[in-house]
Order: structure tokens, then C-alpha cells, then sequence
């Protein structure tokens, strides 16, 4: 059975991250460093996804047979917050049976909802076939310009975007009247008239005081490095 799992957040899958550098070696002539693979799943954890087999024994690692690595635009030269596919790659072994599409979707569904990305942009080479059906065909992406020798070997690039805006969340219903809870102000935690909980003053317009214990429970005497050799 194929899982697909995040390769970040909670519970993280970061472990795994030689084994997606493996698959994407196996499979694309577009290459990364380790720490490129890291500073995606430690910038945007929601966005990228692996596709695993477990094995039978739970101490052993499962295979990576898939995964999608993603990342939002950090300065969108267009100005519009969105999301770009870094690399997608599927294990030969495990092809047609929908893990691209499904590792695609759950990432573009992360761009929008969490990062509110109104779009996703992605590079595929021109010769590529199976990609290309993939991203135009099945998950309804559109070429939006070529981009001329844009691979190391001279190939040229389609430049491909989808339109995310029906998967962000809007209009999220704030809370209003008795139901708002809008705290303290910020940095007014110990100032006169605030005691310490968002409230301001008690009836008596006394300041209200709190006793709170200080200090360890623990001696620092217990932390104080001895000489186990003498007795004290
Ligand atoms: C492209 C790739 C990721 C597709 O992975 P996959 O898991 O096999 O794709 P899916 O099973 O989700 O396919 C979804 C749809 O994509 C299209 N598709 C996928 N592989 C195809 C192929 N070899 N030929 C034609 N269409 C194909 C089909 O429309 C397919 O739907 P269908 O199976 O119902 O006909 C995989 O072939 C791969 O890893 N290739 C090498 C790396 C690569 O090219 N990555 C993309 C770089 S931009």
C-alpha cells in the first residue's frame, strides 16, 4: 500500500529526505543539494509531500516512492503571493497509478489554504510527454509562456500556472461582541490598570495583585557540580 504522507510538520518525515534526493536522482536530470531539500521542508512544511511504502518490519525505513517538493515565491515578480512546484518525481515502479496527481493536489491545496496563494507555477521540458498530460490535462494547468534554452542541455521550458483562488479560504467569520477575545494589548502585560490578564483594574480601582510563586523548586545547590569523591 502507497501512503502519502507530509514530509515536515507533525509527525515529521524529514528522515526521509535522502531517500526523496534518491528518488529525484533516479529520476530527473535536475539535481539538489541536500539543504536545498531541507530549507523546503523547514520554510513551508505544509507543501511538500512523499509517497512511501512501508515495509513490513516497523524498524525499518519505508521506501520513498514518490514526492513533490514545493515552496512559495519568496519576491513574486509580479507581486502576487503564489506557489511554485520545485520538483516532481515518481518511481518507475509505481507510475499510473495517480501518485503524481495526488501529491500535486494535496500541495496546491496546502499554497492556497495556508499561504493563500492565488496561483501555482511550474517549468516542464517541452519533450516531456507524460508530464505535460499530467499538468495540462488531468490537473488543468495552462502554458503560460516558453522560456528558451531554459535547461542546463539547451531545452526549452513551458512555463505553466494554475489558478488556485477557489481553494482560498475567505471570508473566515470573526468573532464579534461577547465571543471576541482579543486579549490585552500588546506590551501591556505589568503596566499600571492591567492585571495581567487583558482585564484592567478591580471595583475599588485598586490594582489587582496576583501572588505568584518565584524561584525554583529545585536548590541550585542540586545543580552545583561536587566532588563525589569526599564526604560533604
Ligand atoms: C510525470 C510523472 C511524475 C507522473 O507520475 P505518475 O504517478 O505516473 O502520474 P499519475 O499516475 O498521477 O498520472 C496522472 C495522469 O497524468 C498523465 N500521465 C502520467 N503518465 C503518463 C504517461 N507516461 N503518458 C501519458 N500520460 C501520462 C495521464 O493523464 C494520467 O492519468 P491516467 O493514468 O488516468 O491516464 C512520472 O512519470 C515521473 O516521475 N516522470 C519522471 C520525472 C518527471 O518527469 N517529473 C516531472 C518534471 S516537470
Amino acid at each position: 500500500m502507497v501512503d502519502i504522507v507530509p514530509l515536515s510538520s507533525y509527525p515529521s518525515n524529514i528522515h526521509l529526505l535522502p531517500s526523496v534526493q534518491t528518488c529525484n536522482i533516479t529520476n530527473l536530470p535536475e539535481n539538489y543539494f541536500l539543504k536545498y531539500y531541507l530549507y523546503h521542508a523547514l520554510t513551508w512544511p505544509q507543501l511538500s509531500f512523499v509517497a512511501i511504502v512501508r515495509g513490513n518490519k516497523p524498524e525499518k525505513y519505508p521506501k520513498v516512492v514518490g514526492y513533490v517538493l514545493a515552496k512559495m515565491e519568496e519576491e513574486p515578480t509580479d507581486g502576487i503571493q503564489h506557489g511554485h512546484i520545485t520538483s516532481l518525481s515518481v518511481m518507475r515502479t509505481h507510475r499510473r497509478l495517480g501518485i503524481a496527481e495526488r501529491l500535486m493536489r494535496l500541495s496546491q491545496r496546502a499554497m492556497a489554504e495556508v499561504f493563500n496563494a492565488s496561483y501555482v507555477s511550474l517549468h516542464v521540458r517541452q519533450s516531456n510527454v507524460a508530464a505535460l498530460r499530467l499538468y495540462r490535462d488531468t490537473l488543468g494547468f495552462e502554458v503560460e509562456k516558453v522560456e528558451s534554452k531554459y535547461y542546463a542541455d539547451g531545452e526549452d521550458a513551458y512555463a505553466m500556472k494554475m489558478d488556485l483562488t477557489a481553494m482560498q479560504i475567505k471570508d473566515v467569520p470573526e468573532a464579534d461582541g461577547e465571543d471576541a477575545d482579543e486579549g490585552g494589548e500588546v506590551g501591556s502585560m505589568g503596566k499600571k490598570g492591567d492585571d495581567g490578564k487583558g482585564g484592567k483594574e478591580n471595583k475599588e480601582g485598586k490594582e489587582k495583585m496576583i501572588k505568584v510563586k518565584v524561584g525554583r523548586g529545585l536548590g541550585v545547590g542540586d545543580l552545583v557540580e561536587r566532588n563525589e569523591s569526599t564526604k560533604s
